[in-house]
């Protein structure tokens, strides 16, 4: 069987290898620690108490390190986990197996609008973590945020930690989210090429 060095990688990335998304899983970890802490400071900032009922979107959430911080932290949330990788819902659904019922699995590719659909909604927050870099295109990106704009309900949050510098630049990438629909559009934390945005959807948006 091929290995992952032998494949072709899509953007340097073969998210749909299973052998490329295990190796990738396995460096992960290496980093949890920080990582994690990062991730609550994140999720901190979500306009929410911790026993709201919310519902949640996890924009290409891998293999679910951010939705299962987000269980731990809203105890009554429920969690649609979108990610065009097959290998990663996998590994997703197997870690998160303890919180069956919390967990809606959606595969579907972040380029193609059908994702909005799929992913239902509205929810009252959207989270991403360093997965909408992935696109690259500028073009993409924006309708992605639209896209993520689309499906939360008036007032509802966004909350993306992604490398903000390795498409534009962080302050480009905020103008796009705002224009994209958001409001209260403000960089939480900043770290060499990685950011948190922290962005609203109006309370009147339709
Ligand atoms: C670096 S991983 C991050 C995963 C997870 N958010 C985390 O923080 O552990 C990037 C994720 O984005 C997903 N991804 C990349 N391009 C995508 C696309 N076009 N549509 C949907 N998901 C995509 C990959 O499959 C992968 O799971």
């Amino acid at each position: 069987m091929a290995s992952a060095a032998d494949r072709i990688p899509v953007d340097h990335h073969d998210w749909h290898s299973p052998d490329y998304v295990e190796e990738w899983i396995a460096r992960d970890v290496t980093r949890d620690a920080e990582r994690r802490l990062r991730l609550r400071e994140m999720l901190a900032a979500a306009p929410a108490a911790k026993n709201d009922p919310l519902a949640v979107l996890d924009v290409g959430g891998g293999y679910g390190v951010v939705t299962e911080e987000v269980l731990d932290m809203f105890p009554r949330a429920v969690v649609t986990l979108q990610d065009y990788s097959q290998p990663m819902l996998d590994r997703a659904r197997a870690r998160l197996a303890g919180a069956a019922g919390r967990v809606r699995y959606v595969l579907g590719n972040l380029r193609d609008p059908a994702w909005v659909a799929a992913v239902g909604g509205p929810f009252d927050l959207a989270v991403s973590a360093i997965a909408i870099h992935n696109l690259r295109d500028s073009d993409q990106i924006a309708a992605c945020y639209r896209g993520i704009a689309s499906v939360l309900k008036p007032g509802g949050a966004f909350l993306d930690y992604d490398l903000f510098e390795l498409i534009g630049g962080l302050a480009i990438q905020m103008r796009v989210i705002e224009r994209a629909g958001f409001t209260d559009v403000a960089c939480l934390w900043r770290q060499e090429r990685v950011a948190i945005i922290r962005a609203l959807r109006p309370a009147g948006a339709g």
